[in-house]
């Protein structure tokens, strides 16, 4: 399973990427307004500097909504650097430059995926990625996990082969959980992966270790 780090913050990309586990960065818009990066020019040297530090794939999302726009904005973003995937939303418009990107071999994650309905138009459009939100469809008493679950069997009844990225992740639970369902990638906060570490015998098993060890050698 691949961890990606979502958010559009250097510095928890950097720790993130320090851990030595990190595979890439997933990016929206809400996150870049987030770090306040007002202006085009200074939002995609953001994304440049994003790949310079975590390598892997780093998902910037186009701002578009037509088709045309779509394309003119993930070309130039997909320019930006060879780590790239250019992130759109499945709307029909979104589907169509899924599909216009795939023929031309530029990477693409396919975004705000609610359905399996949705999940099976990205995957025949071509997309590299498919992101379902968990969290989103918690909130609103949905399953989320069952949808993760439910686009992986699907996708390996028919053999596509886009991968499952379990998006809108909001703890260390629901990781293991979308890993259980078979996720390809989980795309979460810092704090949710550093989460995995946390283990109340492990503090204790080295406390015991380090005190036996004092109690013979001073
Ligand atoms: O990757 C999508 C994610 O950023 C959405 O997360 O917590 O805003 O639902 P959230």
């Amino acid at each position: 399973m691949k961890f990606f780090i979502d958010t559009a913050n250097l510095d928890q990309i950097r720790e993130a990427h320090l851990l030595g586990v990190l595979d890439g960065v997933t990016t929206n818009p809400s996150l870049m307004a987030r770090e306040g990066i007002k202006g085009t020019d200074n939002q995609y040297r953001h994304y440049v500097e994003i790949c310079r530090i975590a390598g892997g794939d780093v998902s910037a999302e186009v701002i578009a909504t037509d088709f045309e726009g779509m394309i003119r904005e993930g070309e130039t973003l997909a320019g930006l650097d060879p780590h790239i995937v250019v992130k759109l939303p499945c709307t029909a418009d979104g589907i169509r430059a899924v599909k216009y990107f795939s023929g031309k071999g530029i990477r693409t994650n396919c975004t705000l995926v609610f359905s399996v309905g949705q999940a099976l138009l990205a995957a025949k459009a071509g997309a590299t990625y498919v992101s379902p939100f968990v969290g989103r469809l918690d909130d609103i008493c949905e399953d989320g996990v069952a949808l993760v679950a439910d686009i992986v069997k699907m996708y390996r009844y028919y053999g596509y082969t886009t991968q499952v990225l379990a998006a809108s992740i909001r703890n260390t639970k629901h990781i293991i959980e979308c890993m259980k369902a078979g996720a390809d990638v989980a795309t979460s906060p810092l704090a949710a992966i550093k989460g995995l570490l946390n283990h109340p015998l492990t503090d204790a098993g080295l406390q015991k270790f380090l005190s036996d060890y004092h109690k013979v050698n001073g």
